[in-house]
């Protein structure tokens, strides 16, 4: 959504005044679907924040034949296209502009990286850049390792100043894969200067699930296995594959969301309080959250996951093809477009405590939200037949749309008689700052100029997910749990439903 910027007071306080050494940027696929929808239009908006450094400087570096003034003009339309912010200030895109300029380059060929060198030299020289340079993959990943040893190669990780690296995910696609490209990363940076994007943690409600948690005292006390039944995550998308069908058939929805966005968002809900909101003591306290997740392993993938994949229906009102009809995508293909998983984490905070996660396309609707759902009060002080409407307490925290966060609890119904009744207190973001949160890249990309790497995600985290993910992939790919189906538009298949009513639960409607 595109929201007109309106004099706000009750943003005081909201703009990011973090400063930044001037740097280069090197977009490695700056011709690219993610450049043009994601990162300019957030560098864009970063220079209307005056949170750009002096000096900034982006070059776009894609195999495409481009003059500078050629890859401007798509910068601008895609900015004026993307941007979160409207109408366009031309003063400010202008000025934006001025420091971008474009490089051909051939991943394959190292003297195309030596003329980027070439180029970054001409910029530390002309706009006062001491040799800093951040390097975005934006490109597919299976490029990352070759973009990292030409980058070595042509000596670009050399000099004075930062060199930083960003990777986009899927980091890896196994763990064996993953490791790979991590040595590959670490021999040419060292690890603090990996900077691995999950874009949902640049996303301002996730981050607010700390602050939800650790700014306040009232609800930690509640945190935990004592007064909490189970936790729901759901990341529901009412899109299809779109373009992306090669990328899709080969990953399926437990590689493209479970393995990083879901388990992002249990860590986050599960850790234990950091010292400090700092890298270190963030990541650490993720990590152990990863490790002590129970391995699902042999019969218990069977009991405790579900697979689907779309068939035709309708969502949204449109009348959409089933998953094998994408373009790209097998006639027969096996990849779920749909993944629910029962997890245990083994520790004191959460012993025996399920968390349930959800995630798939061309579901009703786009939704992230989780879902902490509280015990039943030990007694029916006003027996069952007044309290046959009340569900137990629950908070949920809502991702997006409509980001917030809402508490359920038993209310009184207005009568003569006792009733009582389930009332939710709601919280919404746009209500209560009046501004639409920024977009996750600015965030992130501003964190990773900055050097503060808290918001991205650490080699060892990584590999504790596929740590995770890599046996319910082996026993997916030999066909057991099998299967299931769903049409466009629904739910998921039958297993979700069932997956829960085995526990007596169901899935919360949002
Ligand atoms: C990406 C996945 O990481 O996240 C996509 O590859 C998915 O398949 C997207 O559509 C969802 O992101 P968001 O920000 O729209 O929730």
């Amino acid at each position: 959504m595109k929201v007109e910027e309106a004099p706000n007071p009750l943003a005081e306080g909201l703009h990011d005044y973090r400063v930044a050494d001037p740097a280069v940027m090197v977009i490695f696929g700056a011709t690219g679907d993610l450049s043009g929808r994601k990162l300019l239009p957030a560098l864009y908006n970063l220079a209307k924040q005056r949170s750009l450094p002096a000096g900034f400087a982006v070059v776009g570096a894609a195999k495409d034949e481009l003059s500078d003034d050629a890859f401007r003009k798509r910068a601008a339309d895609k900015i004026h296209q993307f941007s979160r912010t409207q109408p366009i200030d031309d003063s400010v895109l202008e000025a934006f502009l001025s420091s971008v300029s474009y490089v051909k380059v051939d991943f394959g060929k190292l003297d195309d990286f030596r003329a980027l060198g070439r180029r970054l030299e001409e910029l530390d020289n002309s706009r006062h850049i001491p040799g800093n340079r951040i390097f975005y993959c934006a490109t597919p990943p299976p490029t990352y390792q070759t973009i990292t040893l030409q980058v070595q190669a042509a000596g670009l990780n050399r000099g004075s100043g930062f060199h930083r690296i960003v990777v986009e995910k899927p980091f890896g696609f196994d763990l064996r894969s993953a490791r790979e490209l991590t040595a590959t990363l670490q021999k040419v940076f060292p690890e603090d200067s990996v900077y691995r994007i999950d874009h949902y943690l640049g996303k301002e409600t996730v981050q607010n699930i700390l602050a939800f948690r650790f700014a306040n005292s009232i609800f930690e006390p509640m945190w935990n296995a004592n007064l909490i039944d189970s936790v729901q995550i759901t990341v529901a998308e009412e899109i299809g594959i779109e373009q992306r069908g090669a990328y899709y058939d080969r990953a399926g929805a437990l590689r493209d969301i479970v393995q990083n966005h879901g388990l992002q968002l249990v860590t986050l809900t599960a850790m234990e309080p950091p010292l400090a909101f700092q890298a270190m003591e963030v990541r650490d306290e993720k990590v152990k959250v990863l490790r002590a997740i129970r391995p699902l392993l042999g019969e218990d993938i069977e009991q405790s996951t579900v697979r689907g994949q779309y068939t035709g229906g309708w969502v949204l009102g449109e009348q959409v093809v089933g998953y094998r009809e994408e373009k790209e995508v097998a006639a027969d293909s096996g990849t779920e477009t749909f993944a629910a998983l029962r997890l245990f984490i083994d520790n004191w905070r959460w012993a025996g405590v399920p968390f349930y996660i959800r995630a798939g396309k061309r579901l009703p609707k786009r939704v992230t939200e989780i879902r902490i759902q509280f015990k039943r009060p030990p007694h029916l002080t006003f027996g069952r037949e007044a309290m046959k409407e009340v569900d137990p307490n629950a908070i949920t925290l809502r991702i997006q749309p409509e980001e917030g966060i809402s508490l359920k609890f038993g209310a009184k119904v207005p009568s003569a008689g006792l009733r009582i009744r389930s009332v939710t207190m709601d919280f919404e973001y746009m209500t209560s700052f009046l501004v639409e949160a920024p977009e996750a890249y600015e965030r992130l990309l501003l964190d990773c100029m900055i050097g503060d790497p808290t918001l991205f995600t650490r080699a060892d985290e990584v590999e504790a997910a596929w740590m995770l993910m890599d046996p319910i992939e082996d026993a997916w790919r030999n066909g057991r749990p099998p299967l299931g189906t769903y049409a466009a538009g629904t739910w998921g298949p039958d297993g979700a439903t069932k997956l829960l009513q085995g526990d007596g639960r169901e899935w919360h409607r949002p």
